[in-house]
């Protein structure tokens, strides 16, 4: 491994040092990571590392614009709580010189090694334009790493026949028994995305194995950031596709971020998908990758924004949020998602009602806040419409509305005080649970956290993810609904 000592990498953790220095706690989320300063996109190489979780993520410490794609650094031992670490990673090799795109990492023999894409963009001698994505390594000890001097460990040669070399990203690699695996996203000869598999008995060497499963002209131009593993029996292809056209509520236009489940015959590596869901229903989640904890949970990480979208630049110090760790479980053939266990820690000041009768608007003393997590339970259905507006004042809010006739629920952040012409409501179904003894509930958990609301329905059946920015001070919470229903709610204070 070449010894990193680029002054690039120097002088960029330099800047980053001063600029987190001089961004207040209080314009950031409390309990979501945040860019440390500039940008953030994809999470990368989320992974236990002796004993500690890190998670690495796209970042532009110099803008809060994307630009030349860094590794910026973190750790936490509780998913809650993150420390911000040195960056890791910058673009400063010939065969990364044009970014160090999104990754993952694995813990070997006590090192930590990283997998990530190097962008190769330059022009030749002779004018023409040279735009290659090839796969890399690097090795570190959970603060510095080098780039390994055999990179790139993939290239374009190893690609299927057809495929772009150009659309050719978002390295995961995983060990089994037999050797080493890694998946990666692609755009094949046909123009659509695609997931391709290859194996190395010892990283350095690789070699194709299959195509995973492909887009088929459905599921958009091309896969990013594939990660694949078991959950519950079956087998998860998890994958962000480019240039979705919307189907009915499940996918919406753009970036999508999909669960394919089906099951994975590991003597021939073929992958047969059985059925195909979003793994989030919100205005903001992207590019989400996975680890599973020593105790064997499997943990899911997304950014939180939409490509198309990026208007929070405008109003914040920084540019780029994390969501919250979410445990993923098989129920009934579909991943259910909450939000890690760990946060339960952090919970203060509960206040409870149970069966509170609603009808119009209704303000229950002591359920208000930005930071929180706050469950409702809506028991009886005398109703079209059941609103929750949330981080409101008398000029700002956000809403997020049932409707019982359709069985479906909006998010919409129309008024809250955006000044872009951006996407403000997405609609997904929703139906409440029955429960044992026959009786029906929904069951609403929003978590808050400043700028965003994930909310989890039906125990993790669904979630839905968005940014959003109402003045801070906006945080009433006001129940309504044009008939009559009855709810329990329970409010806690995130406090860390
Ligand atoms: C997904 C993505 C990845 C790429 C990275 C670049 O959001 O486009 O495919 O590696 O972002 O920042």
């Amino acid at each position: 491994m070449e010894r990193e000592s680029s002054s690039r990498l120097y002088k960029a953790r330099k800047i980053e040092e001063k600029g987190i220095s001089e961004i207040s706690a209080e314009s950031r989320p409390v309990y979501h990571l945040s860019a440390p300063m500039g940008w953030m996109n994809d999470p990368n190489g989320f992974s236990v590392y002796k004993k500690e979780y890190h998670l690495f993520f796209q970042y532009h410490p110099f803008s809060n614009a994307w630009g030349p794609m860094h590794w910026g650094h973190c750790k936490s031992s509780d998913f809650v709580k993150w420390d911000y670490l040195p960056m890791a990673m910058a673009p400063d090799q010939s065969y990364d010189a044009g970014g160090c795109y999104s990754g993952s990492a694995l813990e070997v023999d006590g090192a930590h090694v990283l997998f990530y894409t190097g962008v190769i963009d330059r022009y030749r001698e002779d004018g023409s334009h040279d735009y290659r994505q090839v796969q890399c390594m690097a090795k570190g000890d959970g603060l510095d790493y080098c780039k390994y001097e055999g990179n790139p460990v993939i290239d374009g040669s190893m690609l299927p026949k057809g495929s772009s070399t150009e659309d050719f990203r978002d390295p995961r690699v995983f060990a089994e028994e037999d050797g080493y695996y890694l998946v990666a996203g692609s755009r094949g000869g046909d123009g659509y995305g695609q997931v391709l598999l290859y194996r190395s008995e010892n990283l350095e060497h690789w070699e194709f194995l299959s195509v995973l499963d492909k887009s088929r002209g459905k599921y958009g131009k091309m896969w990013e950031c594939p990660d694949f593993f078991p959950l519950g029996g079956k087998q998860i292809l998890l994958v962000s596709p480019q240039d979705m056209r919307a189907v009915g509520y499940e996918f919406h236009n753009g970036n999508n971020s999909m669960f394919i489940y089906g099951s994975y015959d590991k003597k021939v590596h073929r992958f047969e998908r059985e059925e195909i869901t979003s793994a989030d229903y919100g205005l903001d989640f992207y590019a989400p990758q996975t680890l599973l904890t020593e105790d064997g949970r499997r943990i899911m990480i997304g950014w939180m924004q939409s490509w198309d979208a990026g208007f929070m630049k405008d109003f914040l110090d920084w540019s780029g949020m994390m969501t919250i760790p979410r445990e993923l479980t098989l129920k009934d053939g579909r991943i259910y998602q909450s939000p890690v266990r760990e946060l339960e820690a952090y919970r203060r000041n509960r206040v409870e009602y149970t069966e509170k009768q609603i009808s119009g608007e209704t303000i229950l003393k002591g359920v208000c806040g930005r930071v929180i997590d706050l469950q409702v339970e809506v028991t009886e259905f005398d109703f079209r419409h059941f609103t929750v507006h949330f981080a409101k004042n008398e000029e700002y809010e956000m809403l997020l509305q049932y409707n019982h006739s359709r069985k479906c629920l909006t998010i919409d952040r129309t008024h809250s005080g955006l000044v872009r012409d951006v996407v403000c409501r997405r609609k997904m179904t929703a139906e409440p649970a029955a429960e044992e003894g026959g009786r029906k509930i929904l069951r609403l958990r929003l978590l808050l956290d400043r700028y965003s609301a994930e909310i989890f329905v039906n125990d993790g059946e669904k979630v839905m993810s968005s940014v959003f920015h109402t003045p801070m001070e906006a945080e009433e919470i006001v129940f309504d609904t044009d008939g009559r229903a009855c709810i329990n709610v329970t409010k806690y204070d995130i406090c860390m």
